[in-house]
């Protein structure tokens, strides 16, 4: 593949791949000299439309440990904010010859749209509410590294599961390594027909929770909820926030995830997020080891690349 523009569309076999070559990638994060030359003479640029904390540092921080030279476009100070079109500054970059352009951007599709436009390799950080591919291959290493396996898991991905391409991605990637996926929330916060994607959907929490092996919580995307229904904080959290009394209804080895950014008190209580059954702080590590991973396997594809 040119482009990691979602998990849709990748094997078993592949996802498969990724997480071996990320499991590398940790233990090259660990040691002192970090630095690898696979990406040497690459120029990859930060496209990010959208706020971000842990992708777009990842993703800057993955480039020069494999000796890429890294740009991160300041969008809000960038000509986009003049009125210049996604298409238009999409060509400015690759009139500039990057080899690889890593893009977020608020609308689904938008990734798709620029991948067809330019000439470099594409990675999608995150469209709309459509997919978040390095996100579900850092959930799935994290998964795998704690628990040996994915294959037979029972994982509960609970809350705003209408906005998230988290969501969205996860199941597509957990379900093709053979996890059980269950995704609960408000009705309100379903999206019609997540059936259809092999999921098993609850609305109640309490049984949603019963035997699971990992419990994925997701934040309220209020800025996604634009005239739609706003459940207050103090419900939503008594019926769908992650409580140490809820987390008991799990198996008692059960692990605890989130994508971040975290609402504390809102989808998640403090004393879980900050708790032994946490993982929260791996996934972040992994997030960089993942995004390793992707940009020297797209290397792979970029032209006039070395044998390998
Ligand atoms: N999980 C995630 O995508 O976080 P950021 O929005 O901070 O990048």
């Amino acid at each position: 593949h040119r482009h990691l523009l979602g998990i849709e569309g990748l094997s078993a076999l592949e996802l498969t791949a990724l997480l071996d070559l990320a499991n590398e990638a940790v233990d090259l994060s660990r040691q002192v000299e970090k630095k690898r030359s696979t990406l040497r003479g690459r120029t990859q640029i930060n496209l990010f439309f959208e706020a971000s904390t842990r992708t777009q540092s990842s993703f800057e921080i993955a480039g020069k440990r494999l000796g890429a030279d890294v740009m991160n476009m300041a969008v809000a100070a960038s000509s986009i904010k003049k009125g210049e079109t996604l298409i238009d500054t999409a060509a400015t970059l690759n009139a500039m010859h990057p080899d690889i352009i890593v893009v977020r951007h608020n609308q689904a599709g938008a990734v798709h749209l620029l991948a067809r436009k330019v000439g470099c390799s594409v990675v999608n950080a995150g469209d709309g509410a459509h997919e978040h591919p390095t996100q579900a291959l850092l959930d799935a290493l994290t998964i795998r590294r704690n628990k040996g396996r994915i294959e037979g898991l029972v994982v509960v991905i609970c809350g705003d599961i209408l906005h998230s391409r988290v969501a969205r991605s996860n199941i597509l990637a957990l379900s093709a390594l053979g996890a059980q996926v269950r995704v609960c929330g408000p009705s309100t916060l379903l999206p019609a027909g997540i059936e259809r994607m092999g999921v098993t959907v609850f609305r109640d929490m309490t049984l949603a929770l019963r035997d699971a092996d990992i419990v994925m919580m997701l934040r309220l995307q209020r800025e996604r909820m634009n005239g739609g229904f706003v459940p207050s904080t103090r419900e939503y959290f008594r019926f769908f926030g992650l409580d140490e009394a809820k987390l008991k209804l799990a198996k008692p080895d059960a692990l605890v995830m989130h994508p971040g950014p975290m609402n504390r008190g809102v989808e998640i209580d403090t004393l879980v997020a900050d708790g032994a059954q946490s993982l929260i702080q791996e996934q972040v590590e992994m997030g960089v080891a993942v995004r390793m991973a992707v940009l020297e396997a797209l290397a792979r594809h970029l032209p006039n690349s070395s044998p390998q």
